[in-house]
């Protein structure tokens, strides 16, 4: 950003990992209106590339633990900011936002379930940006024409159209999982559509255990999507960025890819409008949501500038101006269209927002809301595993001990707020 090099404005660093595509477009934005609105301040973007923060949270958690944070950053609502950050030994390294909340009305603005998992013993800790969904399926409509099939409701339907499509000699499902994590969310909504909204959110409380015979059932379907033999996921798979993954829609070599909704901001950014989406294989009038939200560290360089940006962030106009280009609704409930003159919310955040306010809200694993960080991680480790061997017994039981470790720490957790 220009403004870096004006000596006379106070800097205000923000970490984050949206370096590309509409995630940038959207957030940089956002950044120039403020400025240009300040011009005593300058908030500079300084994100760290890697999709889902894979590489930026290891880099930014490092130098908020050592003292050294940046002014603010970028970090899932829910189990990855209290347990990363607020509720752990010796402390919070975040500064509670009771004051900005108070000042900005956040209290009515935000809903009810988003504002109980950014507190802990009701102080806020962050400001949520946007609202995504991360159970979508996405379809190349040129194709599912051409080959006569509507997106698949149940993983039933799904092997079929799979079947239909590499007779054809198109890759049924593109996947991109250089990181783990978004093979992850494939899992996910097959645990979704299998244990149901209950029992995919015992899974995080103990309610649901791990060696339950629908997580056997879970794995089992996984395993017939995963494997080579049936050919329908590309064999390039673990090469690839979740956008490499959207490519192949957009150039056609590839039919569906399973993604959060940050595949609709990518297909905007990329100029690409023919595609289709439905709740993933199972899924459908279940929301499974996730949230990119901003808070304050205790020893920010530039706490009173920092308020200054938080509040615009969470302000109804900031939102209304991010999530089009973002492919995510606005978490604000008070924000509305975007104004004149800015990208507006197209026909899939149209349906986006009305399933927020209609499906049950399930949480996602991947992206921070439904697990400690620590848990997540450990169950990425075991689904490494298991994209290599497809051994669904192995992987279960390393699901067990994986989760034995944590879910005790979790319940814990969620029963201090
Ligand atoms: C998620 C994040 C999204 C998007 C996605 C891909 O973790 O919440 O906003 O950035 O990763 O990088």
């Amino acid at each position: 950003m220009s403004c870096q090099t004006d000596e006379a404005r106070t800097p205000v660093e923000v970490q984050g990992w949206w370096t590309t595509g509409g995630e940038a477009n959207g957030f940089n934005k956002i950044i120039d209106l403020f400025n240009t609105a300040h011009p005593d301040l300058c908030v500079y973007n300084a994100a760290i590339a890697g999709g889902a923060g894979s590489v930026a949270q290891g880099r930014i958690k490092a130098a908020v633990l050592a003292g050294l944070p940046p002014d603010t950053f970028q970090v899932h609502m829910g189990h990855e900011l209290l347990d990363t950050y607020v509720n752990i030994p010796g402390g919070s390294v975040m500064a509670p936002l009771d004051d900005l909340f108070a000042a900005n009305g956040f209290n009515d603005l935000f809903p009810q379930n988003v504002l109980d998992i950014i507190s802990s013993e009701g102080h806020p800790y962050s400001v949520p940006l946007n609202i995504h969904r991360a159970n979508v399926l996405w379809y190349n409509k040129a194709v599912f024409t051409a080959n006569n099939l509507t997106a698949p409701t149940t993983w039933a339907e799904f092997e079929t159209a799979a079947n239909t499509l590499k007779t054809a000699g198109v890759t049924p499902l593109a996947i991109g999982d250089s990181g783990i994590w978004a093979n992850g969310m494939v899992f996910e909504t097959i645990l979704i559509g299998t244990l149901g909204v209950e029992g995919f959110n015992g899974l995080w409380t103990g309610a649901t255990a791990w060696d339950d015979p629908m997580v056997t059932a879970s794995l089992e379907q996984y395993k017939k999507i995963l494997d080579p033999a049936n050919g329908w996921i590309n064999t390039d798979h673990s090469s690839l960025s979740w956008d490499q993954a959207v490519d192949k829609l957009i150039d056609g070599s590839a039919a569906m890819t399973i993604m959060g909704d940050w595949a609709n901001g990518d297909c905007t950014a990329k100029e690409f409008a023919d595609y289709g989406w439905a709740p993933a294989p199972g899924n459908s009038a279940i929301f499974q949501a996730l949230s990119d939200s901003f808070g304050l560290p205790a020893l920010a360089p530039h706490p009173d500038e920092t308020r200054a940006f938080l509040a615009w962030l969470g302000s109804a106009e900031a939102q209304a101006i991010f999530n089009p280009y973002k492919g995510s609704i606005a978490a604000n409930t008070t924000s509305g269209d975007p104004p004149a003159g800015e990208l507006q919310y197209n026909a899939y955040q149209k349906s986006a927002q009305a399933d927020w306010k209609a499906n049950p809200i399930v949480p996602s694993m991947e992206h921070g809301a439904a697990a400690n960080p620590a848990w997540s991680s450990a169950i990425n480790d075991v689904l490494t595993a298991f994209v290599a061997d497809l051994d669904v017994a192995a992987a279960q039981s390393a699901l067990v001990t994986a989760s034995g470790d944590f879910v005790t720490a979790s319940r814990q957790t969620i029963a201090t707020r």
